[in-house]
């Protein structure tokens, strides 16, 4: 996809990442009303039932259970697997955007020097790390062998994944290995697309989370922009990110943040 040529224009098909709720859902929606008819969504999410009741508007939907710490699901097999049951033809699409939304904190009650819970360790590596890997690469390889070109990856990053913050260390460090590894493969694959978006603080269910850090001064801004009402609603984040898009303008592999984008 040429630069500066809007990203919304093409009929895509459209793969988001745990979509059942938060920033997924809302993408989910907020793509559906921008993208040109004919263009589809694949809403993957552990929680079927949820993700099922959301609403496209024209958009066809389909959805389908996935968990990104269970490796074998984010293989090649599985998610031919996935297409063919749909009847999903990736050839039938002018695009694929890819949207690696889901993302786990780990433990935020502890510090650096106390990770000695290897299950909650791994889970946050597998989820933010390995799985997305995995799931991009054999994303990646169904739209090779479709002969799709036209790709573009959205990564939700995170400013932790630029800055180290306390009481947060697993999630900077695996939030940083999947934007260096999404460079990487900027660089590799010059007609890719490639996004590392950090839509800002938001609203949502990982935030609750984050109002319980161990870091005292962390802590308290997160419970200060929750009572001030400072935080972003997922909607106004997702319309910048439209806004990103539409202009194309980002150099691939970049990371941007929400409040980078003048409006
Ligand atoms: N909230 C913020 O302030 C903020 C700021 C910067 C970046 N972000 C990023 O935005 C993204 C969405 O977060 P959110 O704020 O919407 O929080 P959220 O409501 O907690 O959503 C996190 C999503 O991750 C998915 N997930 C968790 N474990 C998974 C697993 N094993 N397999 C597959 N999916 C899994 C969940 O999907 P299912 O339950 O549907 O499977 C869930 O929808 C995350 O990547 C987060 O790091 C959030």
């Amino acid at each position: 996809m040429a630069e500066g040529q809007s990203l919304l224009m093409r009929k895509t098909l459209l793969v988001i990442t745990g979509a059942s709720q938060g920033y997924g859902e809302c993408l989910a929606k907020t793509f559906a009303q921008r993208l040109p008819s004919g263009s589809a969504c694949l809403l993957l999410s552990r929680k079927p039932a949820k993700v099922e009741e959301i609403r496209t508007e024209n958009m066809e939907a389909f959805y389908e259970k996935f968990d990104q710490s269970n490796f074998a699901e984010c293989g090649r097999l599985f998610i031919q697997g996935m297409m063919d049951k749909n009847g999903i033809k990736l050839a039938d699409y002018e695009q694929t955007m890819i949207i690696h939304n889901s993302g786990v904190l780990g433990d935020l009650t502890k510090f650096a020097w106390e990770m000695e819970d290897k299950d909650m360790v791994a889970n946050v590596i597998n989820v933010n790390i390995t799985g997305m890997i995995l799931l991009n690469s054999a994303l990646m390889q169904c739209c090779e062998d479709a002969g799709q070109k036209n790709i573009s990856i959205i990564n939700i990053s995170t400013l932790a994944a630029v800055m180290p913050l306390p009481s947060c260390s697993l999630y900077c460090a695996s939030k940083a290995a999947r934007d260096m590894y999404l460079q990487v493969l900027a660089k590799e694959r010059s007609w890719v697309r490639v996004l590392n978006w950090a839509p800002g603080p938001l609203d949502t269910e990982m935030m609750v989370s984050c109002r319980q850090c161990a870091d005292d001064e962390l802590r308290q801004s997160y419970i200060e922009m929750h009572e001030k009402k400072t935080l972003l609603t997922c909607s106004q984040s997702a319309e910048k990110l439209m806004l990103l898009l539409e202009r194309n303008t980002f150099k691939s592999g970049e990371h941007i943040d929400y409040y980078d984008v003048k409006e």
